[in-house]
């Protein structure tokens, strides 16, 4: 038996990192193109290749499946081309959904989709969020508190909304760099009490609270952050991430995490990643 600490086993001075295996909604970018530009990232004049988006897709899906998580697939919708993005459609925690509302237009159409899915997969407590609010991109549960992102997207009466619906107390969070417009372009969180973060991308005063709050978090290096290294899914000891951010790889096999590089170059040119196309059901 490794030794115990109140923190934890640990071994060779390491800390033992155990897997949960989760369940996740995705959906196939079968109709994935970028046809108008709502982030920095998106070139609607730059070419996308649809076919390598899906096939490497395909590979994120597997590869989740390959290390236990469930993945149930919702159909996309022809003329929406960022429903591939699942992290946006909403949150569910239980038996509760709070589907989202999209601040963009072009964004708006997937509501439905979405809202469709949630019924047909039998959750009985679904709302739809009378605020800006998009879902998981912007609402992050680490442990018994949720952290919410603003400044881009997700309005702060949102945050209020989430909590008054869920009962969980969201700590606001305030972005501050438009290339890191949604909270899982800027923060992972790791496991209940662990995350990484990029602290440019937040405002001063937010930098501070998180400082405050995580004093021993991973710290993103500016290419971490350019690779969208942060957009990362992780089980608690698996961390699933683009495979360009290297540092941030390194950093996480020093604290006992274990990196799986992950090729979604083509869903970049949307500005999304690993966590933008994962929606997870807690
Ligand atoms: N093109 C999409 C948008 O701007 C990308 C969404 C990325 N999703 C995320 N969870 N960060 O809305």
């Amino acid at each position: 038996m490794p030794p115990t600490t109140a923190e934890g086993e640990f071994v060779d001075g390491r800390r033992i990192r155990v897997a949960q295996p989760l369940r996740f909604i995705m959906c196939r970018p079968d109709h994935f193109e970028v046809s108008y530009a709502i982030n920095p990232w998106m070139d609607p004049g730059a070419p996308v290749d649809r076919r390598a988006a899906v096939r490497q897709w395909e590979r994120l899906r597997d590869t989740y499946r390959e290390y236990g998580h469930t993945v149930e697939t919702v159909a996309g919708v022809a003329g929406l081309p960022d429903m591939v993005f699942a992290a946006n459609a909403g949150i569910c925690v239980g038996d509760k959904v709070m589907v989202a509302r999209f601040t963009h237009p072009e964004r708006q159409g997937e509501t439905v989709a979405y809202a469709n899915w949630f019924r047909a997969a039998g959750y009985r407590r679904i709302v739809q969020a009378a605020e800006e609010n998009e879902g998981e991109g912007d609402f992050l549960i680490a442990g018994d508190i949720m952290l919410g992102g603003t400044g881009f997207r997700t309005s702060p009466a949102s945050h209020q909304e989430v909590t008054r619906f869920f009962g969980l107390p969201v700590i606001p969070l305030e972005l501050a760099d438009p290339r890191f417009y949604h909270l899982d372009t800027a923060l992972c969180v790791l496991d209940a009490s662990t995350v990484a973060y990029y602290p440019p991308a937040f405002s001063t005063a937010s930098t501070t609270l998180l400082h405050r709050l995580f004093p021993d978090a991973i710290i993103a290096t500016d290419a971490d952050a350019a690779a969208f290294g942060l957009n990362a899914v992780s089980d608690g000891r698996h961390v699933f991430l683009p495979a360009a951010a290297r540092h941030l790889h390194a950093a996480l096999r020093e604290r006992g995490f274990h990196p799986v590089g992950i090729d979604l170059s083509e869903l970049l040119k949307a500005g999304g990643s690993v966590k933008c196309c994962t929606l997870v059901r807690h």
